[in-house]
Formats: C-alpha cells, sequence, structure tokens
C-alpha cells in the first residue's frame, strides 16, 4: 500500500496529495504516483511545501524538460522561472482569463509547477477546467463536427501591447515582456487533442490564446468558439483551489485551461512557475 493519499478536489478534476515532501521524496515511485494522480485527475496540489529555485527546478526536471518562455522573461540567474510577483497596488494581473499555457506554441507546454511563496490573506484562487469531461459531454453531432478541424493560436492577442485586449492580460509593472517575433506567431492544432498517454480526448481551444478556426474568419468562429468556452467552464467541469504559502500544484495542459482569480487587490501574491516542453498537438 502507498504511504501517499490523493483526495479528489472534484468528481471530475483537481486532487491533492498528502504526505510527500517534494524537496527530498521524489524517487521512482513517487514520481509515478504523481504522474498517475495527474493523468487521473488533471491536476494534483501539494501543501506546507518548502522550494528553493533549484529545488523547484530539480522537481520539474523529474517530469519533463523546463522550458524557457520565448515572451514572459524568467529571472535572472534561472530563466526557466517565471516569477508572477504581483504587488500590493497592481491592478493587472497574469493569466486572468481562461488558457491553457502557452497553447500558441507549436510545441504547448505539458505541464506547469506553480508555488507559492506568499499568498493575499482572501482571493488569489486559481480556477481549472476538465477539458476531457467536458468533451465527453457533448454531443455526437457535435464531436464529429470538431474532430478533425484545427484552431489558430497566437500570443499576439494576450501579449502584443499593440493589440487591442493586451491591456487586460498583461500586468506590465509584474511582468517584464520581450517582444520577440514569437508574439505573433500563429500556429493551427486540433480543436480535439488527444492525450498522448492515455488516449483520452480534450476540447483543445482557449479564450486567452484561440483566435479562430483554421481556414474560417474571426467573424465565423467567434459564436462555435464562446460556446465551447461556455461550455467548458461550467462549474461541474472545475475545480477551485485555495492558495496557502507553500502550496504548490501541478497541472497537465494537454487537458486542462485554469484561471487566475484577480481579486485580491491592496495584497502581494507572488508565485514562481516552471513550464515543462511539450509535443505537437493530435
Ligand atoms: C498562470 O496562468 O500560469 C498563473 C496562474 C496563477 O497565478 O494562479
Amino acid at each position: 500500500m502507498s504511504v501517499w493519499e490523493s483526495r479528489p478536489l472534484a468528481a471530475g478534476i483537481g486532487a491533492e496529495i498528502f504526505g510527500l515532501d517534494l524537496s527530498s521524496d521524489l524517487n521512482a515511485d513517487a514520481v509515478r504516483y504523481i504522474r498517475q494522480a495527474l493523468l487521473t485527475h488533471g491536476v494534483v496540489f501539494f501543501r506546507g511545501q518548502k522550494l528553493s529555485e533549484d529545488q523547484h527546478i530539480a522537481v520539474a526536471k523529474k517530469f519533463g524538460e523546463p522550458e524557457v518562455h520565448p515572451i514572459v522573461e524568467g529571472t535572472e540567474d534561472r530563466p526557466e522561472i517565471i516569477r508572477i510577483d504581483k504587488p500590493a497596488d497592481e491592478p493587472a494581473s497574469f493569466g486572468t482569463e481562461w488558457h491553457s499555457d502557452n497553447s500558441f506554441f507549436a510545441r504547448p507546454s505539458l505541464g506547469t509547477i506553480l508555488y507559492a511563496e506568499e499568498i493575499p490573506p482572501v482571493g488569489g484562487d486559481t480556477l481549472f477546467a476538465d477539458m476531457y469531461g467536458a468533451y465527453d459531454a457533448l454531443s455526437g453531432g457535435m464531436k464529429s463536427m470538431l474532430d478533425g478541424i484545427r484552431a489558430i493560436h497566437s500570443a499576439k492577442v494576450a501579449y502584443d501591447p499593440a493589440g487591442s485586449a493586451g491591456a487586460k492580460f498583461r500586468g506590465e509593472a509584474t511582468l517584464k515582456y520581450k517582444y520577440s517575433d514569437a508574439v505573433h506567431e500563429e500556429n493551427a492544432h486540433p480543436v480535439v487533442r488527444t492525450h498522448p498517454e492515455s488516449g483520452r480526448k480534450a476540447i483543445y481551444v482557449n479564450p486567452m490564446f484561440t483566435l479562430r478556426f483554421e481556414n474560417m474568419t474571426d467573424a465565423e468562429s467567434k459564436p462555435l468558439l464562446d460556446y465551447l468556452y461556455q461550455h467548458s467552464t461550467r462549474p461541474e467541469f472545475t475545480c477551485r483551489f485555495h492558495w496557502q504559502k507553500g502550496s504548490v500544484a501541478f497541472w497537465d495542459n494537454r487537458g486542462v485551461m485554469h484561471y487566475a482569480m484577480n481579486d485580491y487587490v491592496g495584497h502581494r501574491r507572488v508565485m514562481n512557475r516552471i513550464t515543462l516542453e511539450g509535443d505537437k498537438p493530435r
């Protein structure tokens, strides 16, 4: 019997794992246990951890290859760590829209490991959406219409200062952006993505980075995309995580969207984020 325990947060998504110190316990059995829990629950949470930046990187390397973001600057010494430091007087926030991390990459991030250093006394939760459950609940007709079509993803709206919605997502004072060509790059991915390990199908579009369906205009795409966003974020497909200092969340971007609540102005929130290199969605 395992010494570790997973307690689901909701029927479809999210589980808290107990009995593991990520800084010292990650032997092969523990890594296998976490991988399996991630496949089952989409996002797993740990409480009471204490991770230096190097330990955070070491944890990430047990599960994949940490990547350096082409647009958002990492810390000076460890470019693979993005420090999401939102001061008390900063109204703008990072991640405050449903998204799958870096879906605009040709090979979007496999997973994300987020570590809470400083948490507001109230607010600052993160919401997660189960895109497998959302796909399963579609009608047969909608599934067959979506299977086989692709959507265009790009950072140009979310991260481009010239983009009309740019300011909505940018936390100018909290994060530094490198305005490379990656901002304007467009990549087409299947609207229904098959997880390479579990074989499960998930809806793979998100309102932060998906622009339109391939070979369709924005206007033609919008009604169906809006429907898919509204459907995927129905409360029964979501869970909500209330952070404490030392909490860690590890989510699988291949089948999960997330949304960072921006409801704590007047308090600081500091998170360290590492994303793992992913594969080409199929
Ligand atoms: C993110 O979108 O990657 C950050 C989520 C959060 O800060 O809760």
